[in-house]
């Protein structure tokens, strides 16, 4: 009797539960079944999409729809590109002979990236010490690739950039984290230390460093170089931001505290235009090592994507030895910038900030409003049209990234937006273009 009524109640609860199971829960939330079902490796399972490029993606969508959306979320710079680097790529593009390049880039960039580790680092290196890739990312991707085997440690310190999680899981290494345990953005050595196993191959640096946009001190840097040059563990240093630093502070060189020759330093010095010359789209970055990695490191890149685009190749090398001051002035206008945002950010109670050395980010303590950074983030887009990332994409919790690298009036009107959304005693209405906002919340 009772299997009777559970299978007439079943039977016609069956197209619903078909419904819900499979459409939602199979087709929406259930990502493990459909990867499951597509038979993707376990690696791609592991790897989440990149968060600022969803983020930008967000934007696209809303300023489509007419949305007055105010991005403070990028990492961009929005000055031109120099003007050597487009004359160049026009006449190597009207040349209508653009070919395949050596898969470690064309000698003419390569030169051009061994005077400016002259100029910058204080390090004369040769042709072969070069590796030319398609943007910064690629370069770190490529010496990650090299190095790593599955199982092996790469420390990391928190908050990191977004992708170094997800570069070294790619090769089915292990990310180790490691956090300051005062709460601040500096691991100690010693806590650095601590973390070192036999399995750790690599520590990754960025400095001036996405999202905190804090330089980490020099007498640390000194002593993380000489640790791994001494005790044979590869040291990635991303200096994607290395001139974009402020208050007449002086861009270091890791090469300055290490005796050790280039061919046999464990030092991966990684950079590229993106960043200091507003070159993202052109994708062009480089690393400069020992010679033999960098041999190895132009394999894999040889069936990876056979090199950098010849046109973006000869961009870039415009704009490294090109004569326009354009780092300098986007270094000018950034600072400018940075200084906008501390005074906005003053007039609020309830946030913790550390003035940015450079970069154009500032990584906010937003705990007293939301700890949940992700959550919070999602607010303020939905309520105010505001973009922000949220920490935990950078290992810590309860921050959101401000980026300074557009307009003094998008960053003075979005953190208004974001005051006037956080804080309970503003006004009831706001009013973003012709659109009245009024406060329900
Ligand atoms: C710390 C850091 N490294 C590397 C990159 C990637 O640089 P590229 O655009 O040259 O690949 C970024 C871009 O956001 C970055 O923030």
């Amino acid at each position: 009797m009772f299997f009777f009524c559970f299978l007439q109640i079943f039977s016609q609860l069956y197209p619903q539960l078909k419904k819900i199971f499979f459409s939602h829960f199979f087709e929406e939330n259930f990502t493990f079944f459909k990867f499951k079902f597509m038979n993707i490796s376990k690696i791609a399972q592991l790897i989440g999409e990149s968060v600022t490029l969803k983020l930008n993606e967000t934007v696209g969508i809303l300023q489509k729809q007419g949305e007055p959306v105010i991005h403070l979320g990028g990492g961009e710079p929005k000055s031109k590109a120099p003007l050597s680097a487009i004359l160049a790529a026009t006449a190597k593009i009207n040349s209508a002979e653009v070919r395949y390049t050596p898969a470690d880039g064309i000698t003419e960039l390569k030169q051009a990236i061994v005077r400016y580790t002259d100029d910058f680092y204080r390090r004369k290196v040769d042709l072969q010490n070069v590796l030319a890739s398609s943007g910064a990312k690629q370069a770190l991707m490529m010496a990650i690739q090299t190095l790593l085997n599955p199982s092996d440690e790469v420390i990391i310190l928190v908050p990191y950039w977004v992708s170094y999680p997800s570069m070294v899981q790619m090769c089915g290494a292990v990310p180790v984290f490691v956090r300051a345990a005062d709460g601040s953005f500096f691991p100690t050595m010693s806590e650095i230390i601590q973390k070192i196993t036999p399995k750790t191959k690599a520590i990754i640096i960025n400095s001036p460093n996405n999202p905190t946009g804090l330089l980490y001190p020099e007498s640390f840097i000194a002593e993380m170089v000489q640790y791994c040059e001494k005790n044979d563990i590869y040291l990635f240093i991303d200096d994607i931001y290395h001139r974009l630093i402020f208050d007449n502070k002086r861009p270091i060189s890791c090469f300055d505290y290490t005796d050790v020759a280039t061919d046999n330093s464990k030092l991966i010095l990684i950079n590229g235009v993106s960043k200091q010359y507003a070159m993202t789209g052109f994708r062009i970055g480089w690393a400069v090592a020992n010679r033999e990695l960098i041999k190895i490191m132009a394999k894999l890149q040889g069936h990876q994507t056979s090199g950098p685009s010849v046109v973006l190749q000869v961009a870039a090398a415009a704009a490294l030895t090109g004569i326009e001051p354009s780092v300098e002035s986007l270094r000018i206008n950034l600072e400018n910038n940075r200084d906008i945002l501390m005074a906005q950010l003053k007039t609020f109670d309830g946030i913790k900030v550390v003035k940015p050395d450079g970069t154009f980010y500032c990584f906010v303590d937003f705990r007293k409003y939301d700890a949940d950074s992700m959550r919070l983030s999602q607010f303020l887009i939905d309520k105010v049209r505001v973009v922000t990332v949220p920490g935990i994409d950078f290992g810590m919790e309860g921050f959101l990234r401000i980026s300074f690298c557009g307009t003094a009036k998008d960053i003075i009107d979005g953190i208004a937006r974001i005051k006037w959304a956080l804080e309970p005693d503003s006004p009831k209405e706001l009013f973003i273009g012709d659109k009245k906002i009024i406060k329900t919340w």
